[in-house]
């Protein structure tokens, strides 16, 4: 099969198209033939090993210590087809039409991906294309969980910074379907985007720094973490939550103090993926409360481009990889 590989950590350069042994299903997994694939900022990230000194040691021992070994193909979600099951699996077969994030070891960027039925893997509705559908494992999941972290209730408001990107584009939606209003922080050329998502305010963070206004929050969702964490809780309400997608192990340590001494909360636990939030957040689409924002295509050989895209050229929502069908 061909699949997009980084046979070392580094600049995009690294990345190819390989072709590789089909994998076999173990008794507990499901084969996927793909057929959409993304690329996400957490995919340049760990092609480029771009990670926090005391995050670093930890992963690098799960991925490859010295070159990438256990994770070698990018491609933490997929939309594709059911090929065969393990003899241990229920509730999927041949041909069913499914989508899902791959977790450890990822290898979503290829023709076949292996998934363990411990993951996130849900029966894809007939409505929705493979190309949307794969958007909705990483940025979906993880905007759903920190905007349930942020605990909203009808006219709550909260600001989202790097509001359109993976993350931010589906938490903007879902911040305004839970009844929030949203103020959404980004780039200058994306705040249109950003307004066509729903976004009731929004700042241009190169021009205005928000933790410096007036104007205070029921919720502040940091999604890429760039904001200045004390700026942030003074910017918050009396019983305000900071909820960080992207913490620093400061903020971490910083969050736990702030949430046992104050009124204030600071959250910045990881989403668990599930499959029931899958099926909750793709039926929500099929009725039209919540779009996947696909900025552009690439095709499985274009993998170098669209890494280049993701991590240089400002995307607005998603990034998809087309695999090729044979
Ligand atoms: N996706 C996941 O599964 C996941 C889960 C947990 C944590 N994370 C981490 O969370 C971070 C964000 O993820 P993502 O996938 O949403 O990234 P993304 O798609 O790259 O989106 C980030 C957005 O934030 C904007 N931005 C950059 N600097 C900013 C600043 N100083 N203030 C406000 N906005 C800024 C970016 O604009 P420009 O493009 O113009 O820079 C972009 O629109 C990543 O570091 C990722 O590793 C991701």
């Amino acid at each position: 099969m061909k699949a997009a590989v980084f046979p070392r950590y580094g600049p995009i350069e690294v990345l190819e198209v390989r072709e590789l042994p089909k994998p076999s299903p173990r008794s507990t997994e499901i084969l996927i033939k793909v057929c959409y694939s993304t690329v996400i900022a957490g995919d340049c990230e760990l092609r480029s090993f771009s990670f926090p000194w005391w995050f670093w040691l930890p992963l690098r021992l799960y991925t490859g210590l010295f070159r990438p070994s256990r994770v070698k193909i990018p491609g933490q979600e997929f939309s594709g087809e059911v090929e065969t099951v393990g003899n241990e699996v229920n509730g999927f077969k041949p041909g069913d039409q499914v989508f899902g994030a791959t977790g450890p070891p990822f290898s979503g960027n290829a023709e076949y991906v292996c998934v363990s039925k411990t993951r996130a893997l849900a029966l894809k509705p007939a409505a929705l294309s493979h190309d949307v559908a794969a958007t909705i494992p990483t940025g979906g999941l993880n905007a759903l969980h920190y905007v349930r972290m942020a605990e909203l209730k009808p006219g709550s408001r909260i600001l989202i910074n790097g509001a359109c990107g993976n993350i931010g584009s589906f938490a903007v939606q879902l911040a305004k379907f839970f009844g929030a209003e949203v103020t959404a922080v980004d780039a200058h050329e994306k705040l249109d985007a950003l307004r066509g998502m729903g976004a009731d305010h929004v700042i241009d963070y190169k021009r205005e720094d928000f933790t410096k206004s007036e104007r205070t929050y029921d919720a502040i969702l940091d999604v890429v973490g760039k904001a200045s964490f004390s700026g942030c809780l003074r910017r918050l309400t009396p019983k305000g939550r900071l909820v960080i997608a992207n913490p620093n192990l400061r903020s971490i340590l910083r969050g736990k103090w702030v949430s046992i001494k104050s009124d204030k909360k600071v959250r910045v636990q990881f989403a668990d993926y599930k499959v029931e939030d899958l099926e909750y957040l793709s039926g929500l689409i099929e009725k039209g409360e919540l779009r996947a924002i696909i900025d552009q295509t690439f095709e499985l050989s274009q993998i170098q481009e669209a890494h280049r895209y993701v991590e240089e050229d400002h995307k607005k929502g998603n990034v998809v990889l087309r695999i090729p069908t044979g």
